[in-house]
């Protein structure tokens, strides 16, 4: 009851608080940063992220999402499925999982199975929106919800992958994860993840070992780095592509920037494919699309209608007005930034240098 009163509250006062005062501003602290080299032997090369963080505490932390996520014995089911996926993963997935399990002092099916907990649980919220200035620029800002465990908040960083010291992609993901659920392509594109909830438990674990004998499905977080990193996905149209009708092992919505007018779409997805991708229209006056965890033609559950906020404080900003700083205004928002949101990540494709991934606490 107190939960709900508190929400009428703010349904009612979000605008003028976000738009009339500095609320918003909780003194946001940036994830940390760190680039790594690519040219480094896949073994190695996660090295210089994960000197900087403590290995017995890394392994608590895991041990705490493995006890949330699933009972002792279906743990021990998936991690032996985990140390056989490592014979099946492709690279470069496979070489860096096994750094980071020796770096940690872990086994190879522990760290298979922490990179899998998207593709396993239910991890709440998410609410992603790309938008197109009156200039003709886009801009890409997400909150990344993680109600499953919000323990995860404090291993948040961006990784700079870079070969010769040129950035290819950057990412932000949690330590010890290889593949993202946000990333960047410079002059390319940007995308965000959001969960899209079907199915159940039982079935993830079928899709996952159908991905081990198959090598066409690939794991939902790997889809992403794939995109960001394969030579035939270098564009916004290619990477669109790619990242609806590919098939993988988990549905969900992407959330995809380009670097050029007009580029920006929501892929709403099943496993196999793309059931809808619904696009920036201009000339219909879509200068903006906004996603949390529904389908964008139905109407979001009562319960929680992050979307409905979220859409009034971006008409009442204006497409003259739109930039980075008011997105993350839109995305501090009471309900659209709670107690879930572990990190808000802001990004433009054709300005890379503005990416930035905050941790939040809100709620
Ligand atoms: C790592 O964390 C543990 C537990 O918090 C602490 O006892 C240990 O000293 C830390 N190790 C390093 C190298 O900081
Ligand atoms: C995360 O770090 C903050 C300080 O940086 C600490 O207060 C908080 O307890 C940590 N949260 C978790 C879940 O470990
Ligand atoms: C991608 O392109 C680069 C540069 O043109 C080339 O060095 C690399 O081998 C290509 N990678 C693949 C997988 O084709």
């Amino acid at each position: 009851m107190y939960f709900k009163m508190w929400r009428l509250f703010f349904t009612f006062l979000a605008i003028p608080l976000v738009l009339g005062s500095q609320t918003w501003n909780e003194g946001l602290k940036k994830a940390p940063r760190y680039s790594m080299n690519i040219d480094l032997p896949e073994e190695e090369r996660w090295e210089s992220v994960l000197q900087h963080w403590n290995a017995s505490e890394f392994r608590e932390m895991a041990t705490a999402v493995f006890d949330k996520m699933v009972n002792k014995e279906t743990l021990q089911l998936l991690e032996i499925i985990g140390g056989a996926l490592d014979y099946y993963l492709p690279s470069p997935y496979a070489g860096e999982i096994r750094g980071i399990a020796k770096h940690f002092q872990m086994d190879v099916g522990e760290i298979v199975l922490y990179n899998l907990i998207y593709d396993i649980t239910l991890s709440g919220g998410c609410t992603s929106i790309v938008a197109q200035d009156s200039k003709g620029n886009i801009w890409h800002a997400r909150n990344m919800d993680y109600g499953f465990t919000a323990t995860l908040r404090n291993w948040t960083v961006v990784v700079d992958f870079q070969s010769h010291g040129k950035t290819l992609y950057t990412s932000t993901s949690f330590v010890g994860q290889v593949g993202f659920y946000t990333g960047q392509r410079p002059n390319a594109f940007t995308v965000s993840l959001n969960e899209r909830d079907e199915g159940t438990m039982l079935e993830d674990i079928i899709q996952i070992l159908k991905a081990l004998i198959s090598d066409k499905t690939v794991f939902t977080s790997f889809q992403i780095r794939d995109a960001l990193s394969r030579n035939d996905t270098a564009t916004f149209d290619s990477a669109l592509q790619r990242l609806a009708y590919h098939p993988e092992t988990a549905p969900n919505y992407y959330i995809v920037g380009g670097a050029k007018s007009a580029e920006g779409a929501v892929i709403t997805r099943d496993r196999l494919t793309a059931v809808d991708v619904w696009r920036l229209d201009l000339s219909n006056g879509r200068w903006f699309v906004l996603e949390t965890n529904y389908d964008h033609w139905e109407p979001p559950p009562k319960s929680d209608d992050r979307r409905d906020p979220g859409n009034k404080a971006m008409n009442a900003i204006g497409q003259d007005a739109i930039d980075l700083d008011a997105m993350l205004k839109v995305l501090s928002l009471p309900l659209v930034c709670n107690s879930g949101t572990v990190y808000t990540t802001l990004m433009s494709a054709a300005h890379p240098s503005s990416y930035a991934t905050f941790i939040r606490h809100c709620g």
